[in-house]
């Protein structure tokens, strides 16, 4: 190999996963090395293996050093609402009181450049402090809000999916645009930003009770020109808002039944929570490859309900899994997978931590048909990857002096880890923990 000048080498343990293992004996499905080197140039992955074969291939590339710590692919979020940011951990409400009581008016806001731009500095910081370095989400009504998303994104070189909410009823006039304007606007935003530098566009009908028919004809046109686009909403996530669907739509067999006639459901879909469904609903996710996205800290938080998802993937369907925040409680893939495992216990299914950590790195990715390029170690990849911290606190060292295997250690970051235990993320290549908006006020006010 040539070797030039912007070859970076990481050593420390690496974890990377070739399928979804089943436990520690399934080696097929990951490889785990412990005294391993990922080789980086111009922000792929140029090789991942033992130090001793891949320091070989570049003997002057300069090394960071991160023994002992695990390096990883970053995480991966499927379901996240950037303009949440601030209203994460509102207390009280259950989905549709919590939507109109705190979320509603904060998104809002939105309709400002410079709210947007602030607040898409502090929730990208945010992703990328909790090792997460792709993430799909919803931006507000406003296209100010997708525009200051992707600015950031492309400032960072993150590989960010996101998209517009459709809202044309049942939301505050601020909130509200038309049939016609969500369709002009999210034409104009996927022309802007669908394929530049490593963003993706997400057609967003937010949910059926916040959309007409009319503007459900729209979302399916879009769907229609832009099939390589990806399209996300919410499904049956709550009791009252399954009943206000069916009173609003009163022709369609079922929830799911609403999207499907608009011609919305493909493997590109990702259907938010999804906990509720009826037999025929399951059947139409067999039959279309749309994806359910497990949320379970807002799943827990507003009391919405337990996924199914041995059931669910019983029947063939593959599960995203997602923070889901304002919602959601902590931005924290790792917590989600805590939180995820309680709500897979009350059901009597289990999580195997190396199926866990697949499901927020290659598993999701693999959902978004992106595991190419986001998700593994593998050469060719872009070096989007997380360095973690084991013993990052006190509880943590402590159970760490017990723990015998790799599982073991897994096992201990998803359920006592958060962005404490994350020692370094980089994105394309390049370290993202220094010089976050957060210390930059922090030392202005020092
Ligand atoms: N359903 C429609 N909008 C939302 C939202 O913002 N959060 C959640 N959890 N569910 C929704
Ligand atoms: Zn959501």
């Amino acid at each position: 190999m040539t070797q030039t000048d912007q070859h970076t080498l990481l050593r420390g343990r690496i974890l990377d996963f070739h399928a979804s293992p089943q436990d520690e004996a399934d080696t097929d499905a990951y490889s785990y090395i412990e005294d391993g080197a990922i080789l980086i140039a111009d922000g792929k992955i140029i090789a991942t293996g033992t130090f001793a074969k891949v320091s070989a291939l570049a003997p002057t590339a300069p090394i960071t050093d991160h023994r002992p710590h695990l390096l990883m692919p970053g995480f991966i979020d499927t379901h996240v609402h950037f303009p949440q940011v601030q209203v994460i951990a509102s207390w009280g409400a259950q989905l549709l009181d919590w939507l109109n009581n705190y979320t509603f008016p904060e998104e809002t806001r939105f309709e400002s450049p410079t709210h947007s731009a602030l607040m898409a500095r502090h929730f990208f910081d945010l992703l990328t402090s909790h090792g997460t370095t792709t993430a799909v989400s919803y931006c507000s009504v406003h296209t100010t809000s997708v525009d200051a998303y992707f600015t950031e994104a492309a400032r960072r070189n993150m590989c960010m999916i996101g998209g517009k909410v459709m809202m044309d009823r049942n939301a505050p006039g601020a909130l509200m645009d038309t049939p016609q304007s969500s369709y002009d606007d999210t034409k104009a935003m996927i022309g802007k930003w669908h394929g530049a530098g490593r963003a993706h566009y997400t057609i967003t009908p937010r949910f059926a009770i916040t959309s007409t028919p009319e503007q459900m004809e729209m979302a399916g046109a879009l769907v229609a020109e832009y099939p390589d686009c990806f399209v996300q909403t919410h499904l049956s996530e709550n009791h009252d808002e399954i009943a206000y669907t069916a009173e609003l739509y009163p022709e369609a067999p079922d929830y799911l039944g609403v999207y499907e006639h608009y011609g919305l459901l493909s493997p590109k879909m990702l259907l938010g929570h999804s906990i509720h469904l009826k037999p025929r609903e399951i059947d139409v996710l067999v039959d279309t490859g749309a994806k359910p996205v497990f949320c379970p800290t807002s799943n827990l938080f507003l009391g919405s309900g337990l996924f199914d998802d041995a059931g669910l993937r019983a029947r063939g369907i593959e599960n995203a899994i997602a923070t889901d925040i304002g919602a959601g409680t902590s931005y924290s893939m790792l917590q989600t997978l805590n939180e995820g495992y309680k709500v897979l216990q009350l059901q009597n299914q289990k999580m195997h931590p190396l199926r866990a950590f697949h499901w927020i790195t290659r598993g999701n990715a693999e959902i978004l048909g992106l595991a190419d390029r986001i998700g593994t170690l593998a050469p060719g990849s872009d070096a989007d990857i997380v360095v973690l911290d084991s013993r990052a606190t006190h509880a943590m060292d402590l159970r760490m002096q017990r723990a015998d295997s790799l599982s073991e250690e897994l096992f201990i970051l998803q359920m006592l880890g958060d962005d404490r235990a994350v020692e370094e993320t980089y994105v394309a290549g390049q370290a993202m923990k220094e010089g976050n908006l957060r210390s930059e006020i922090l030392l202005q006010s020092a």
